[in-house]
């Protein structure tokens, strides 16, 4: 269901933009919003169904979307008067940028203010999986606590000393290795180039080739776009590369892993395990074989989910809007 946010303000004869806003934004945000345009919010099913979108994007001049909302050529192609796209997010491969650009639309993200929360959900998936936090947490619920008695019957990987290969030293990345220096991790990463030399020495941070991440890392985490150059970049020959004792932690893109061959790799001991906030089809469906491992700690795509990051998010998604629809520049922009 789509209503309107705020009513059309009739005393004023200056033309009003319509904004279409997919999902709530923090209260301040959208009265910001409300206070400037004709904000219509789209209350109903998540994420807004495509055919309610075309629909609506037809009037629309600025919108703000997710990461769910696939704004495809179809869509943009229907929006006619669209000037900026604010997606509430630092990914924006559910947008298509090529499309959007020759429309001459402006499309505005969120990096930087997400940037720890990320790494933190990545550093606590390293911790849980390779402690079987979340695995423990379910034997206790299931009454089995007394079966796990034996000083070896329940042993986890100590993480401190062991290697992080991180794939992709943007800013998560390097957030990353800062944090799993505090752990006593060793660092290695592969970037498309390799940072400076003084951003290595204060990350500690040793630059490897991609191979070399494969084979030496205990723990690889996946910070890279999502793209075409991605899509797939840990499949089965790239599982057969690693260790078998190492485990696969991805806060990025879900694409970014084959997960029917990441799933063998994970039954047939190929790594020992994986930590997850992304999935290639989500929510996920509920006979997604991943479900029935226990090697695996699941989180539901919430690598920025926390108080304090979703409200600035917030406040940037409607800043750039509102940057936007002025003719000015944007906060970040794509
Ligand atoms: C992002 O910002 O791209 C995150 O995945 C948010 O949900």
């Amino acid at each position: 269901m789509i209503k309107y946010y705020k009513w059309f303000d009739q005393t004023s004869m200056k033309k009003r933009f319509n904004v279409l806003v997919t999902r709530r934004l923090h209260r301040s945000a959208l009265d910001k919003l409300g206070k400037k345009y004709n904000v219509f919010l789209h209350s109903g099913k998540i994420p807004i169904p495509k055919k309610n979108l075309i629909n609506k994007i037809k009037d629309m001049d600025g919108l703000i979307c997710h990461p769910y909302d696939i704004i495809d050529k179809e869509v943009i192609s229907n929006a006619k008067n669209l000037q900026v796209i604010s997606t509430f997010s630092v990914g924006f491969d559910h947008i298509d940028i090529k499309v959007a650009k020759t429309q001459g639309i402006r499309i505005g993200y969120t990096p930087e203010v997400l940037t720890n929360a990320t790494a933190e959900l990545a550093i606590g998936l390293i911790l849980d999986v390779l402690r079987r936090i979340s695995e423990g947490d379910r034997i206790i619920r299931n009454k089995k606590w007394n079966q796990i008695f034996g000083a070896y019957d329940y042993t986890g990987i100590e993480v401190s000393g062991k290697t992080i290969g991180i794939m992709g030293m943007g800013r998560i990345g390097k957030e990353v290795a800062k944090k799993a220096n505090g752990l006593g991790m060793n660092v290695i990463y592969h970037s498309r180039k390799p940072v400076s030399k003084n951003v290595e020495k204060m990350l500690r941070a040793k630059f490897v080739s991609e191979n070399t991440l494969y084979k030496n890392s205990d723990v690889i985490s996946l910070h890279v776009p999502y793209n075409k150059n991605t899509h797939h970049l840990m499949n089965s020959k790239i599982f057969k590369k690693m260790k078998k004792t190492s485990f696969l932690i991805n806060t990025s893109r879900g694409k970014i892993v084959d997960e029917k061959q990441l799933v063998v790799a994970l039954k047939t001991k190929q790594i020992l395990g994986a930590g997850m906030d992304v999935y290639e089809l989500e929510p996920m469906k509920k006979n997604n074989p991943l479900l029935k491992l226990e090697n695996v700690v699941l989180a539901p795509h919430v690598g920025s989910s926390t108080k304090e990051t979703r409200q600035k998010m917030s406040d940037i998604t409607a800043r750039n809007l509102i940057l936007g629809l002025e003719g000015k520049k944007l906060l970040y922009s794509v």
